[in-house]
C-alpha cells in the first residue's frame, strides 16, 4: 500500500547523517533530491563505489520496487555498495520513507 510521507520524514532522520533530500548537496552520501526515477550511481558530482556505478550501467533504476529492496538490505541489492547502513527492518518504514523521497522527485 501507499506510504505515509509525513511519517517518512521521521524515518528520514536515520538517513540524514549522510543524505540531504531537499537540495542538491552531497554529504557522505549523494543528494537524494530527484532520486526516484534516477539511474543508480549517476549523480554527476558524487564518487560512488564501483559496485553502484556498475549497477546503474547494468540498468538499475530507482523505482518503488528497486528502492524497497535496496533499503531493506543495501548490501544484498548492490553487492559492494559503500553505503554503511544495515537497512530498514520494518515494511512500513520502507514504504513511508519512499513516499517522502517521492515528494522531492518529479
Ligand atoms: C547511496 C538512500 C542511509 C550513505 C544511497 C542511494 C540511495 C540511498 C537511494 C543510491 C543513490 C544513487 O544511486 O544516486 C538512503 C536512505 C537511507 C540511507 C533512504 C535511510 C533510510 C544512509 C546512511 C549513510 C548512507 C545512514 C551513511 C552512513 C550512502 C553512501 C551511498 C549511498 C556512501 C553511496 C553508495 C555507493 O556508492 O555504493 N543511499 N540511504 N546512506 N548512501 Fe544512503
Amino acid at each position: 500500500q501507499e506510504g505515509d510521507a509525513e511519517a517518512g520524514a521521521t524515518v528520514f532522520k536515520k538517513c540524514a547523517a549522510c543524505h540531504v533530500v531537499d537540495k542538491d548537496q552531497n554529504k557522505v552520501g549523494p543528494s537524494l533530491q530527484g532520486v526516484m526515477g534516477r539511474t543508480a550511481g549517476t549523480h554527476p558530482n558524487f564518487k560512488y563505489s564501483q559496485a553502484m556505478t556498475e549497477a546503474g550501467k547494468g540498468g538499475l533504476v530507482w523505482d518503488e520496487a528497486t528502492m524497497r529492496e535496496y533499503l531493506q538490505n543495501p548490501k544484498a541489492k548492490v553487492k559492494g555498495t559503500k553505503m554503511a547502513f544495515p537497512g530498514l527492518k520494518k515494511e512500513d518504514e520502507v514504504a513511508n520513507v519512499i513516499a517522502y523521497l517521492k515528494q522531492y522527485s518529479q
